[in-house]
This record gives C-alpha cells, structure tokens and sequence, in this order.
C-alpha cells in the first residue's frame, strides 16, 4: 500500500518537486497528500498548485509565538494522517508542539555533512573552514536543531574554484537524489 507524504517548504521547493516526480514515476510507493508552506512568497506553492496537489499558507507572521504558529501547523498536518511529514527546506525552527507528537515522522534534510555546520550559510561556512568535502544529511527532526538521528548522508570534494554559489549549485543538485534515497529506504 502506498504510503502518504505531507512536504512543508519555504521557497523554491526544487527538493519538494523532486519528491513529487519520484512519487509519480514510481520511483517511491508513496503520494504527495499536501504542501504546506510558512509564506505566500514561496515559489514551490505555485508550482504544487499547477499539479492538483493540495496546498496551505500557514504565515508564521501572523502569530506572536512560535508555539502559537507550530499549533496551528500541526493541526494542519494532521488532518492527513501522513505516514511521514518531509521538511524541504522549510526555514522554520520548530518547537516540541509541533515535533514532539510527529516525533519519529518527520524528516529534514540539511545542505551539510551534519554534525558539521549545523544552522544557515552552510556552503560558505564549509569555505571559509577550507574543508575538503561538503554534502548533505537526511535526519530525522528532534527538538535539538539539525541534531536528530541520520538516515542517509552524501559527501562531495569542495573544488578550488568553488564560490559559495557554484558550491550551492552542486549540493542542491545531489539533495535531490539523496532526499529521494532517503525517503526510498524509510518507506
Ligand atoms: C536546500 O538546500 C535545503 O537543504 C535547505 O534549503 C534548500 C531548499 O531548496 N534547507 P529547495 O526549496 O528544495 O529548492
């Protein structure tokens, strides 16, 4: 039986696409039940739109505390009764309300060899650091940020040419295919 998927994102939503096309190429036993996104400003709603899937704006501006927003999110997600809850690039930090009763469910990935350079500006902090290699990391979320169990994790060399940029580029192209390798073996 195919399993159900409820992705939250922010932005451009490249990741959550590619969650999307797996899910319909057959590449995953799984369907897209919702996109949920923090903001109207985020391109990747517009794109799920364009493909019949259902879609809700949460704005976290319109409440005073994170728990207040993370209260609402979750009855939201929850009205799908989603086996797992993808976050894909979702630039929200959530608190216990929300995590805690999905705890187990929801996954995130992270532009980064995690446990290094958890937090944002990833691909310039690996730069700066002159590391040799850069990556990313699908983990399970818990209250501790970019600190839950990990599931899968890919590393490529840091070129001498890179720009924070190109490096960007490079990761954002490899979280596609790790993302879906990830979600593959959780099912
Ligand atoms: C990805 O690099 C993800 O790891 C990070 O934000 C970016 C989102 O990209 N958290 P997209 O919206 O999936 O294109």
């Amino acid at each position: 039986m195919k399993k159900k998927l409820v992705i939250l994102i922010s932005g451009t939503g490249s990741n959550m696409q590619a969650i999307v096309q797996a899910c319909q190429n057959g590449q995953l036993n799984a369907d897209v039940c919702a996109i949920i996104s923090n903001t109207d400003q985020a391109a990747g709603i517009l794109w799920a739109q364009q493909n019949n899937i259902s879609t809700h704006i949460i704005s976290h501006k319109k409440y005073n505390q994170r728990e207040l927003f993370d209260e609402d999110l979750l009855l939201c997600v929850q009205q799908y009764h989603a086996d797992f809850i993808i976050l894909a690039g979702f630039m929200r930090v959530l608190t216990p309300v929300f995590i805690a009763p999905l705890e187990g469910k929801l996954i995130n990935i992270h532009p980064s060899l995690l446990p290094k350079f958890k937090g944002l500006h990833t691909h310039a902090r690996a730069l700066e650091a002159k590391e040799h290699m850069h990556g990313a990391t699908v983990h399970f979320v818990t209250a501790d940020l970019d600190s839950g169990p990990i599931i899968m994790q890919l590393g490529i060399p840091i070129l001498p040419t890179d720009t924070v940029e190109s490096l960007a580029k490079r990761i954002l192209k490899l979280e596609h295919g790790l993302y879906i390798q990830a979600i593959q073996m959780i099912l």
